[in-house]
């Protein structure tokens, strides 16, 4: 006879948080949202931490290098997409991580033969003034000078005029040697009153620039998530087929943690995954599994030495599993369940096992539940998907603008791994659509807003740090009817994009 769960499988949307004893402070600047990546022993701190409690899902819309450097800024972790060559995804996280923060590889190149027309053409397409001019012209060939807008004047110049003519040349410029730390190089450029520093190596070879404008956008990062190197901390997503590959080249690139990404993990694929990776690599290299929906999946996830563990099937925005198989769970349910066997393992071993609530966050306050039930920290697809930053592309649709957003199950994304249960290697049906979502601007901007309203609702329930949410969150189930006295109603509302949709 079947099991039949007596509850039912619920969503976010269907709780609400009651307030607890606020203290004077209980104020948002005195709320932590720093959160364990990796597991860790009781009395011990863990390997990995961030802080804030976002990742970013692993999607081609989504994580990429430049989204990746994006969100380690804000404090959180990208996952890079797997679902493309290993060549390429090693090649995204070596970019992610030679961006050491400050330090921005030059984009902008030419070589010294080149002309001021390319130059101006240079400057149009990249939307920089600072021109590196290298021997092969490259990022990191041998600097031979610069070129800012202060060395020429397009009124009184030919066109044709060559490059080597007019740069400020490599014994005229200031430089910084590589290794010197960001705050050496902005003594420099406050010193000598400079626009940008360019840092090389002992054989004159271009490594970074240092910019002045850099030094106060530093200051707006103060949560950036770095490694003991000042780099970005960066992860990336791998499958349970190509691994004995995938792993070596990641780790190669640099790669700071790892997650298996497949739509239902209770598996022996992952099991036989993550025996490789502690069979070779000890507990050094840190990998996430996942996805469950119960307490079964993860103690399974648990014993077979997973770092942190995602959960979640069915409720990602893009996601028609549902649909097509009949298999998932509400994810308030999934969360909850999960958050007591992550308890219970806890106090069985004393290793804690961090939790991920992957999927399903259609409203900023659904971050807010998903870690009031305890997970500690949270993904998304659709949400960082809608940002400049991401790597699909920006469109206008009827007089708006919007981002594609596509599920790794659509046919566009032809993720098979993802939701490979052994066989020939085809993706035999779709599990995921292909989309649009609303563009809404830099990542920075929606991510502040976002968590001041979760540290907002956290010190409305009086706690200041996530370990307290855990503990002391107060839930209640809402009815069909008081999720109509939620929004506005019985006004006539001025403005439709005030009725608490602002964040979808
Ligand atoms: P979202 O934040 O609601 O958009 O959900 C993102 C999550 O959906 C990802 O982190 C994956 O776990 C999951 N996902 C990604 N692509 C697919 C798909 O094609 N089908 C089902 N789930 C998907």
């Amino acid at each position: 006879m079947a099991t039949v769960l007596k509850e039912p499988s619920r969503t976010f949307n269907e709780y609400l948080l009651i307030p607890g004893y606020s203290s004077a402070d209980a104020r948002p600047e005195n709320v932590s949202l720093r959160t364990p990546v990796v597991k860790f022993r009781k009395g011990e701190e863990p390997a990995l931490s961030m802080n804030i409690p976002l990742t970013s899902a692993v999607m081609q819309a989504v994580s990429d290098d430049n989204l990746a450097v994006a969100l380690a800024k804000e404090g959180g972790i990208s996952f890079i997409f797997g679902s493309q060559s290993i060549e390429s995804q090693a090649a995204m996280v070596r970019r992610a991580k030679r961006v050491k923060a400050g330090f921005v590889p030059s984009d902008s190149n030419l070589r010294p033969d080149a002309t001021l027309h390319d130059v101006i053409e240079l400057k149009a397409e990249k939307g920089h003034s600072t021109i590196a001019i290298t021997e092969d012209g490259t990022s990191e060939g041998k600097l031979l000078g610069i070129v800012t807008s202060r060395d020429y004047r397009l009124s009184r110049m030919n066109l044709d005029t060559k490059v080597s003519e007019f740069m400020t040349p490599f014994d005229k410029l200031i430089y910084g040697k590589d290794g010197i730390t960001l705050s050496e190089a902005n003594d420099i450029i406050w010193d000598n009153k400079l626009n940008q520093l360019p840092i090389v190596d002992d054989n004159q070879r271009l490594t970074a620039f240092v910019f002045r404008k850099d030094y106060d956008s530093h200051k707006e990062h103060p949560n950036e998530l770095l490694d003991a190197d000042k780099r970005y901390v960066v992860g990336a997503g791998i499958n349970t087929r190509d691994f004995k590959e995938r792993v070596p080249a990641l780790l190669d690139a640099g790669v700071d943690v790892l997650t298996i990404d497949s739509s239902e993990g209770y598996s022996e694929w992952q099991a036989i995954t993550l025996k490789w990776i502690r069979d070779t690599y000890g507990d050094t290299v840190k990998v996430g599994a996942g996805n469950v929906v119960d307490a079964d999946g993860f103690n399974f996830l648990a014993d077979c030495g997973a770092d942190f563990i995602k959960i979640g099937i069915g409720g990602g925005s893009i996601c028609i599993t549902r649909e097509q198989k009949g298999i998932g769970r509400g994810q308030a349910s999934a969360v909850l369940e999960v958050a007591q066997a992550r308890d219970e393992y806890y106090k069985k071993t004393g290793v804690y096992i961090p939790i991920c609530s992957d999927g399903g966050i259609v409203y900023d306050y659904h971050m807010t539940l998903a870690l009031a039930m305890g997970a500690d920290f949270i993904m998304l697809g659709r949400y960082f998907a809608r940002f400049e930053e991401s790597p699909s592309r920006k469109l206008m649709l009827n007089g708006s603008y919007v981002k594609e957003y596509w599920g790794e199950g659509s046919s566009r994304a032809r993720n098979w791994q993802r939701y490979d249960l052994g066989g020939d290697a085809k993706l035999k049906f779709e599990e995921g659509v292909d989309s649009y979502v609303p563009y809404a601007g830099l990542l920075h901007d929606n991510v502040q807003l976002s968590l001041m309203k979760v540290k907002s609702t956290m010190c409305n329930c009086g706690v200041l740090n996530i370990p307290d949410f855990h503990k002391n969150a107060k839930l209640t189930l809402v009815s069909a009817v008081s999720i109509v006295e939620g929004g506005a109603h019985d006004v006539i509302l001025k403005d439709v994009s005030v009725r608490g949709t602002s964040d979808r």
